[in-house]
């Protein structure tokens, strides 16, 4: 599996001492405010139950499945809620956790579906960001590393749904993929 890689562009120690620093700024960011962190599954799992450990105000967590309908809809934008959230958010200051910004749509989306459900604040933090690949403008609140525009997996982001287990982000190689 690791044979794979083409080379780990992210190590473990360095993802935890980001995690860390993220996860203090947003301790002080919402010491006075009702914090939700809000997970898309499944990539954000693994950066998501790093973050919530290393904050030390109260804080709820929930979670959130969705997928994209057909081949198409990267450009469209159009996803469709697999499972939506366990409990209404009015009232919360939600802070949405991903593991990667590529083109935008799926949290432009998210942002749209989620902000007209009432929460007091909304904001997204994002693991890794390709801004180069951006579709629609959307800008992250909070970011750990913003990365080139390679295909990356480990740390819960996934190739058909392997890789996630790695404890590293790594470039995968090419010629591991099983189609274009
Ligand atoms: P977008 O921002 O709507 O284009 O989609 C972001 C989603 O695409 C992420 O949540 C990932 O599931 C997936 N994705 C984008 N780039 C990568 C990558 O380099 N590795 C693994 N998944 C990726
Ligand atoms: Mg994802």
């Amino acid at each position: 599996m690791t044979g794979d890689i083409l080379k780990v562009l992210i190590d473990e120690e360095t993802l935890h001492q980001k995690v860390a620093q993220l996860g203090k700024q947003i301790s002080e960011d919402y010491k006075d405010k009702k914090l939700l962190m809000v997970s898309v599954l499944k990539g954000s799992v693994v950066f998501m139950a790093d973050l919530m450990r290393t904050i030390d105000i109260p804080a709820r967590i929930d979670f959130m499945s969705v997928s994209s309908y057909g081949s198409g809809v990267k450009t469209s934008g159009v996803v469709k809620i697999l499972k939506d959230l366990d409990h209404p958010i009015e009232g919360y200051d939600l802070l949405i956790v991903e593991d990667i910004l590529d083109s935008g749509m799926t949290l432009s989306y998210l942002r749209e579906v989620l902000g007209s459900r009432g929460p007091n604040s909304m904001r997204l933090i994002t693991l890794l960001d390709k801004p180069e690949r951006r579709q629609v403008d959307i800008v992250p609140d909070y970011c750990g590393f913003v990365i080139p525009d390679e295909f990356v997996v480990g740390y819960g982001l996934d190739y058909d749904e392997e890789y996630r287990n790695l404890p590293y982000v790594g470039i995968l190689d090419p010629s591991a993929c099983r189609d274009a």
